[in-house]
């Protein structure tokens, strides 16, 4: 029987649901001993070796690899929705520009204001279901990349129908056709940031698609919660880091300081990772050929610098670096401004937010836990003028 009324700490529960099971799930598996991250059973470092976004969003979805005319067809969907209304452009460049409006926000009202012009966004049915996470992954990236043009003034570049997904991203963001290692980064980018378990934003996401509401309800959920800088923030305040460390001379002395003052350092730990996380890696084995590329090879140093010092003083408590440490080092070095770190962690992770409600769909029960009541009992009500 659960006790739901007790004296406050009479009960003991774990914080933040940590370790609670929310359902059975075949999409992704994250082994925070080993430090390994699975999608449907292939490692993460096969696919961000051979993958393409495209095809890890159809893994995710349909919990196998594509035949190539599958992939075709996904392919080709995914192409047919890139555009947006131009109400959504409208929006995107008058507000996004706004002194002190994150981009997080602009994301998450701008996704919201597709649902109206989808007349097929209330329709309940799986295949409703699936075709609506296809056009929100497809559009998810038209998005971003106009909210990073109007921030800096410029006019958003339409989608282009001949690129793979994350060059057409490159293209509409940076203004050109990038080259082929440019391309496949972004590609790798959104592979490592597509899913992960049952985090913040991807049960932000269930919660929500668990009542039946719509598929983009579910997909503002998932950036709501991923705005947050214990979450999706951190590859920002990690490179704030870098910056406030400035150059190696001063990593170590900086790092000892606020280890010892106990600080949260950015792209540090993780509830499940208590190793390595594998995404970090994958990243850095890309962050020389960047950085080298654009000269800024002194934020590796720092970096490094600070991993050793961490792993030295903190990896006995299973702290190390995060998919966020490098990733920041990675962006700023393709020429992504820091603000949009966020929005293209959500342009990578809304493949597994909604292949998960999907999921959640075929075999749904609406999520409500409960809580351990602690306030007073039979309380009279006592009228206003005699309180
Ligand atoms: C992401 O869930 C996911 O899968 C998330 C994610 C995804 O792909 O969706 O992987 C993406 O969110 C990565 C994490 C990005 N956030 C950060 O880098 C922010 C910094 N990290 C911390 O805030 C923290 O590590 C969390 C929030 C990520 C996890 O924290 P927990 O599991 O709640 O751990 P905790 O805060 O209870 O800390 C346990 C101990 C504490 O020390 P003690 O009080 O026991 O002595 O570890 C220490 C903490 O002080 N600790 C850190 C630390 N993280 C934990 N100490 C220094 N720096 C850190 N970063």
């Amino acid at each position: 029987m659960t006790i739901i009324v007790a004296k406050p700490g009479e009960v003991q529960f774990p914080k933040g649901l940590e370790g609670a099971i929310a359902r059975e799930t075949t999409k992704g598996y994250v082994d925070g001993k080993q430090g390994k991250l699975y999608y449907h059973g292939i490692s993460i470092e096969e696919l961000a070796e051979h993958s393409t976004y495209e095809e890890v969003f159809y893994l995710l979805m349909y919990d196998k690899l594509p035949s190539k005319e599958e992939l075709s067809i996904l392919d080709m969907r995914m192409r047919q929705y890139r555009e947006i209304p131009d109400a959504v452009y409208e929006f995107i460049k008058d507000r996004a520009s706004g002194y002190n409006v994150h981009p997080m926000s602009v994301l998450r009202t701008a996704v919201s204001m597709l649902a109206p012009f989808d007349d097929a966004s209330e329709e309940q049915s799986m295949a409703a279901a699936e075709r609506e996470a296809i056009k929100i992954t497809s559009r998810m990236a038209t998005i971003t990349a106009a909210i990073g043009r109007a921030r800096r003034g410029l006019a958003p570049i339409h989608p282009d129908f001949n690129l793979p997904h994350a060059a057409n991203f490159l293209y509409m963001y940076l203004g050109e056709e990038q080259d082929d290692f440019m391309n496949r980064l972004m590609d790798v980018l959104l592979i490592l940031h597509a899913d992960h378990g049952c985090n913040a934003s991807t049960f932000a996401t269930l919660v929500v698609v668990s009542t039946l509401a719509d598929m983009y309800s579910g997909v503002v959920g998932g950036i709501s919660a991923l705005k947050g800088p214990l979450h999706g923030g951190a590859n920002e305040r990690a490179m704030a880091m870098l910056d406030e460390i400035g150059d190696e001379e001063n990593a170590e002395a900086w790092i000892l300081d606020a280890i010892a003052k106990k600080k949260k350092i950015m792209g540090f730990g993780h509830r499940v990772y208590k190793a390595y996380d594998p995404r970090a890696r994958i990243l850095h084995s890309y962050a020389e050929e960047i950085t080298r590329r654009a000269g800024t090879e002194h934020w590796l140093r720092i970096a490094s610098i600070i991993e050793r010092v961490m792993i030295e003083k903190l990896g006995a408590k299973g702290i190390f670096p995060n998919v966020d440490f490098y990733s920041g080092t990675v962006m700023s070095s393709m020429g992504v401004e820091r603000k949009l770190f966020t929005p293209i962690f959500a342009t990578g992770r809304v493949a597994g937010w909604t292949a998960h409600a999907v999921e959640q769909l075929k075999d749904n029960r609406i999520y409500r836990p409960r809580f351990i009541y602690v306030g007073p009992v039979n309380v009279a009500y006592t009228p206003i003028d005699e309180r």
